[in-house]
């Protein structure tokens, strides 16, 4: 058996999180075995990565150490939870995976396609999600829901440039490989996105099936 693995992403505030539940529920009541994991984290050690990778601190992140942390965070995810969901035959559902690597690292910190593309392949060998869902929407209206919910983590804490770029890479990654991606329109109101993931469904479990 081989499972499948599907990645959500998109900015803060998209509705990834939100939406993950709903995705999984209308995939199990078609039967579908799924697991719902996010990144960074996912385990307990990859969650104390992510606890270091979101708090604000006094000390700035060297882009780099951010960069190692989040794959180390992946590395671990990976071996503990991600390959062996995959192999038992389960449909991964992940919220954020690399493609949030370079949007943020990439895009954001605007370090080298090339040095994360590097570390993909060291940590990740061949494995890559087979399907990913961006909930794309623009900048303010993301960073507006994210403010909503409080204290803003080390990344909301950016400016608006930083976000734009976030947005651009997803949708560069997105263009150059369409077969992998599927965008939704996440600034629609809940239901209207939830219709547009209903749509996805059928091909989803095609994927799932195999
Ligand atoms: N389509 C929508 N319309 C209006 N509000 C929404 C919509 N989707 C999600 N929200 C609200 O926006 C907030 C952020 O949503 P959510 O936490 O799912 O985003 P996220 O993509 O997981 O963000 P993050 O990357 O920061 O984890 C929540 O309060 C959620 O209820
Ligand atoms: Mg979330």
């Amino acid at each position: 058996m081989s499972g499948l693995f599907v990645t959500l992403e998109g900015p803060e505030g998209a509705g990834k999180s939100t939406n993950r539940e709903y995705l999984a529920g209308r995939l199990r009541a078609s039967g579908v075995e799924v697991l719902l994991t996010r990144e960074p984290g996912g385990t307990p050690l990859a969650e104390r990565i992510r606890e270091l990778l979101l708090a604000p601190s006094d000390e700035p992140m060297a882009a780099d150490t951010e960069l190692l942390l989040v794959f180390a965070a992946r590395a671990q995810h990976l071996a503990e939870v991600i390959r062996p969901a995959l192999a038992r035959g389960c449909v991964v559902l992940c919220d954020r995976f690399t493609d949030a690597t370079y949007a943020y690292q990439g895009g954001g910190r605007g370090l080298s396609t090339a040095r994360i593309a590097e570390l993909e392949a060291f940590v990740q060998g061949d494995l890559r999600p087979q399907l990913t869902l961006i909930f794309d929407l623009p900048v303010e209206i993301g960073l507006s829901r994210a403010a909503a919910r409080g204290r803003l983590d080390r990344f909301e804490q950016e400016g608006r440039g930083f976000f734009e770029a976030v947005r651009q890479a997803y949708l560069t990654r997105a263009a150059a490989v369409p077969a992998r991606y599927r965008i939704v329109d996440a600034a629609q109101p809940l239901d209207a996105v939830q219709r547009a993931l209903d749509g996805l469904l059928p091909e989803l479990l095609e994927f799932a099936r195999g």
